[in-house]
């Protein structure tokens, strides 16, 4: 542990997690290195891709621009905090059915991104939904079935 290091402690997907780490390291390095969560991908490292979206204190945010120390005290979900057990939650279902995802690196971004936006807008368009992808990167899919998976998974909330 260096001079540097400061104690930090966030509680993610439920859990606490607490750690001592430098001060320049991201919070999406704490979450996949000291934390064991590799479910939240790093693509471009510096807040264009969206592939490091995850939900701190209620807000979707991109991991890759945060650092670990400024998460302290935060509440977090990741992409592994979506599912109960084996049993996937409606957006990640609605993903299975609609094929919106092929190699599933921007996956974990796009479901993170598309949670908190649900929660905010239950009933959205399609125009709608491609706005809140819109800072997400995908080089698969062509962003229909995404689009397609994301209204899918409201129609099934709503019920
Ligand atoms: Fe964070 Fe690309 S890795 S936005
Ligand atoms: Fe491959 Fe989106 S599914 S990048």
């Amino acid at each position: 542990m260096s001079e540097d290091s400061q104690a930090v402690s966030m509680t993610i997907n439920g859990h606490v997690y607490t750690g001592h780490c430098e001060p320049r390291l991201t919070l999406a390095d704490f979450i996949r290195h000291e934390c064991g969560l590799t479910g939240t991908h790093l693509g471009c490292e510096h807040g264009v891709c969206g592939a490091c979206t995850i939900i701190v204190d209620g807000r979707s945010t991109r991991a890759c621009l945060m650092l670990a120390v400024q998460a302290d005290g935060c509440v977090i979900t990741t992409v592994e905090g979506l599912a109960s057990g084996a049993e996937l939650n409606p957006l990640q279902e609605a993903f299975w059915n609609n094929h919106g995802l092929q190699c599933g690196f921007c996956t974990p971004g796009m479901l993170m991104c598309a949670t908190e936006f649900l929660e905010g807008n239950p009933d959205p368009t399609a125009q709608e939904v491609r706005e809140c992808i819109s800072g997400n990167l995908c080089r698969c899919t062509g962003y229909d079935a995404i689009v397609r998976s994301v209204l899918d998974a409201a129609a099934e909330l709503r019920r």
